[in-house]
Parts: C-alpha cells; structure tokens; sequence
C-alpha cells in the first residue's frame, strides 16, 4: 500500500515510519513526505532517506483550506498514495477532505483519548492529576482528534515529571504503536465498524496500570496493641 505522511515540523513519527517501512516484509511503501512548511526539520530527513517530498505551503492559501487541499491532493494523486498518515500535521482538515479519505486517514495523538484532545496535552495531563498518560493512532473523523481508535499506549506519570519528561515517554511509545497501527491497515487486518476497530493482529502485551494494583495496606491500630 502506498502510503503519504503529512508533516509540519520535526518529523519524529515520520522517521519511525520510513525505518518500519525500509524492514523487509513491511506491508507499506511511504511514497510521498508532504509537508505544508517548507522549513519542516522533517523534510531533510526524507530527503536522506531516498523518499519523495513536497511542499505546499499552507501560508499562501490564506485561509482557503479547501484551495490548500485541493493543491496538496494533487501531489497525493501524482504519487499515487493510497493512505494518507497525518505525523505532527498541525492542519485542521476540511469535512470534504476528510470524508474522501475516510478510513484512509489516520492520525497519531499525544494522549490517551478520548481525553485531552487539542494542543498542550502533556502540560494539561499533569495539571489533571492523571497517573496514566499516552498516545493514540485513529482514524480521522471530522471532529478534531475524533475518530475510531486503532491503537493506544500508556504510560505512567511520575510524580517528578515535567512536560519534556512526559513528552519524552509518551513519544517513544509513539514511535512503536503508529508504524504497527499504519502495517495493520496496510496488510488489511483491520475491520472497521462503527467507532470500534478491530485488529486481527496478536495481541499487544498486557494491559498497563499506575500504580501497580496489589493488595491494600492493612491499617494498624497501635493503641489495640
Ligand atoms: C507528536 O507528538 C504527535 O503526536 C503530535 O505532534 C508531535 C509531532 O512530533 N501531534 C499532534 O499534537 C496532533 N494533534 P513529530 O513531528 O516528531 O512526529
């Protein structure tokens, strides 16, 4: 399956999908790294790694998303991409555009959703409090950071955490799930219905929690003693 991962900046995600992809047996070819900043760190990368780029600059639409798409599609058809994978793309997509790639559309997120859609979800995590945080490959809906979840990652929140440490856990997990996530829907293990996807894939390890659930600690009563 031919594959285009869409950027806007370091490109971290990109990297991990182009070394998932350059493994023998990968069922995906990235066929295109479209970015819509032409300073995007991530571009460089691809170009080292023998992969296809384009820009379209989303600046010069001047607000005219469905021009930006239009334009940026052409480059998807020129290269005959299948699959599109949002990595860091920090483009709302129009209803339109989201509706021609459905089920074709995947996004990676900074946080277990459905909670912390949106911007700053390490920062907003830490200020909830939550012991366990992450990150989600989905399909893309039309509502933002919506859509049937393909995969999820945990990891705990430490008590000495700051937002880089967070970020840094949650990113290698990053790193591991969406180029599994992109060879299911490649190799068509995935079936879709409704907001529930299905992976007929083995199972990931065991379920993750923070605090490890033991036995409760027995309360004392010195003055029984
Ligand atoms: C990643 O953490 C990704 O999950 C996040 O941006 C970062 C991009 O890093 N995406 C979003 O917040 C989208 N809502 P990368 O360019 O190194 O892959």
């Amino acid at each position: 399956m031919r594959i285009a991962i869409l950027i806007s900046g370091r490109g971290s995600n990109m990297a991990a999908l182009l070394r998932a992809a350059a493994q023998p047996g990968y069922p995906a070819t990235i066929a295109l790294v479209l970015s819509n900043r032409a300073d995007a760190a991530g571009l460089a990368v691809a170009e080292a790694a023998g992969v296809p780029t384009a820009v379209v600059e989303s600046r010069a639409f001047k607000g005219d998303r469905a021009g930006f798409e239009v334009a940026m599609e052409a480059e998807l058809a020129r290269h005959g991409v299948q699959l599109v994978a949002l990595a860091g793309f920090m483009r709302v997509l129009t209803e339109g555009f989201v509706d021609r790639w459905r089920d074709r559309l995947v996004n990676i997120h900074p946080s277990l959703l459905p909670l912390f859609k949106g911007l700053d979800t390490h920062a907003r995590a830490l200020a909830a409090g939550v012991k366990l945080h992450g990150c989600t490959v989905h399909l893309v809906r039309s509502g933002v950071d919506e859509g049937p979840i393909l995969a999820q990652a945990a990891v705990p929140v430490l008590s000495d955490d700051d937002e880089a440490s967070l970020a840094a856990r949650v990113l290698e997990q990053e790193h591991r799930i969406y180029p599994a996530a992109i060879g299911w829907l490649a190799a068509g293990l995935v079936r879709i219905e409704g907001d529930v996807v299905t992976v007929a894939a083995p199972a990931a390890s065991g379920a993750l929690a923070n605090p490890l659930p033991g036995p409760a600690p027995v309360p004392t009563n010195r003055s029984a003693s």
